[in-house]
């Protein structure tokens, strides 16, 4: 028994780890979400076992009444019915949060409600099922970590675009540099966002380095720092500074990687220094840039002008958006 290991463990790897406990507990089929990269999406992992959902929440840093509540309020706002829930820690919640969570795990919201089942795994129980399982912890390595992929949305019912995508590709292939940035350009609801978070799904397995989002509209040294988070290069203890500054270095290093950033509308925005002078775009990495902006060509960053969808293309996309009793009325 030493949960002094799974202290030690990056929320990546205590992720990942998480992940192969809840594929052997459950035999179920287990894949990771969001997370920590999305803060609407309320749970780590999302299992099937048979016909029940699980979902899986995962806490490398100490557990306290205020991360609890935070925790509880994704939770409830998740879209999906779960089944059952389990909250895994990595290090030991401090005691009023235990009386929190049997408070909250039998109120209404959860016995009563949509979850039917709640359980708190601490280190302890952790390391025990472990036991059951040697070996799980071994492969939680660097060499078996997959690529990070923190797009935050489903993937998109994308119709036609096909020319697009192609020519998008080919534009980072033709950058040659570690660090090329590739923009769509377009009026407001044209299909910037969903043309590339498609281009993401579909070239994910070129990014071995991993695929990042950045929303400009919000808060982008606070999402860098949660990248970090993310990434393995910071925890929930560290600054946001130096969380945002540590990703953007490992970009330096790392293998190919993708960063969208969504809704640029001021280019200097890739430029201007975001922590110790370091920006945006000094970080290795190809940029894929969503914007209105039509001058981003300035800064050098090629630059795909979006039209709107052929008249095939857009009739083609209508079906899945009208709910089928429409379709029949008057
Ligand atoms: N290729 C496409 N196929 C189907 N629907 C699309 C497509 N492109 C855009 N849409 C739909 O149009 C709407 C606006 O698209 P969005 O990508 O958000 O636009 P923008 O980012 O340019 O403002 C969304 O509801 C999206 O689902
Ligand atoms: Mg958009």
């Amino acid at each position: 028994m030493n949960p002094v290991r799974l202290k030690g463990l990056t929320p990546d790897e205590f992720e990942r780890l998480c992940l192969k406990l809840v594929q052997k507990s459950f035999q179920a089929f287990a894949v990771r979400r969001g997370g920590i990269s999305d803060p609407d999406q309320g749970i780590d992992i999302e299992a099937t076992s048979g016909s029940h959902r699980l979902g899986v929440q995962c806490k490398t840093g100490r557990l306290t009444v205020g991360v609890l509540r935070d925790t509880l309020r994704q939770l409830i706002r998740y879209p999906h019915r779960l089944d059952h829930f389990i909250l895994m820690c990595a290090q030991h919640p401090v005691p009023s949060t235990l009386d929190e969570f049997r408070q909250w795990s039998s109120n209404a919201e959860t016995t009563k409600g949509s979850i039917s089942t709640v359980e708190l795994w601490d280190p302890d129980r952790i390391v025990s099922e472990l036991d059951a399982y040697p070996g799980v912890l071994e492969r939680i390595t660097q060499a078996s970590r997959g690529p990070i992929f923190a797009v935050p949305f489903p993937r998109p019912h994308c119709t036609g675009r096909e020319a697009e995508l192609r020519s998008l590709y080919e534009s980072f292939i033709a950058g040659k540099k570690s660090q090329v940035a590739v923009s769509i350009v377009g009026l407001g609801g044209i299909g910037k966002t969903t043309l590339a978070v498609e281009y993401a799904y579909r070239f994910r397995e070129s990014y071995p380095g991993g695929v990042y989002w950045i929303n400009a509209k919000e808060d982008i040294l606070a999402q860098c720092a949660r990248l970090g988070l993310l990434a393995g290069v910071a925890n929930t203890d560290t600054e946001t500074a130096v969380a945002a500054r540590a990703f953007l270095k490992t970009r330096r290093r790392a293998e190919r990687s993708l960063i969208v950033i969504d809704d640029l509308d001021r280019p200097n925005q890739l430029n201007q220094p975001l922590v110790d002078e370091l920006s945006l775009a000094e970080c290795e990495s190809e940029f894929l840039i969503t914007s209105r902006f039509t001058g981003l060509l300035a800064s050098g960053v090629s630059r795909h002008v979006l039209a709107t969808l052929s008249e095939r293309d857009s009739l083609a996309s209508i079906p899945r958006r009208v709910p089928c009793n429409l379709k029949s009325s008057k």
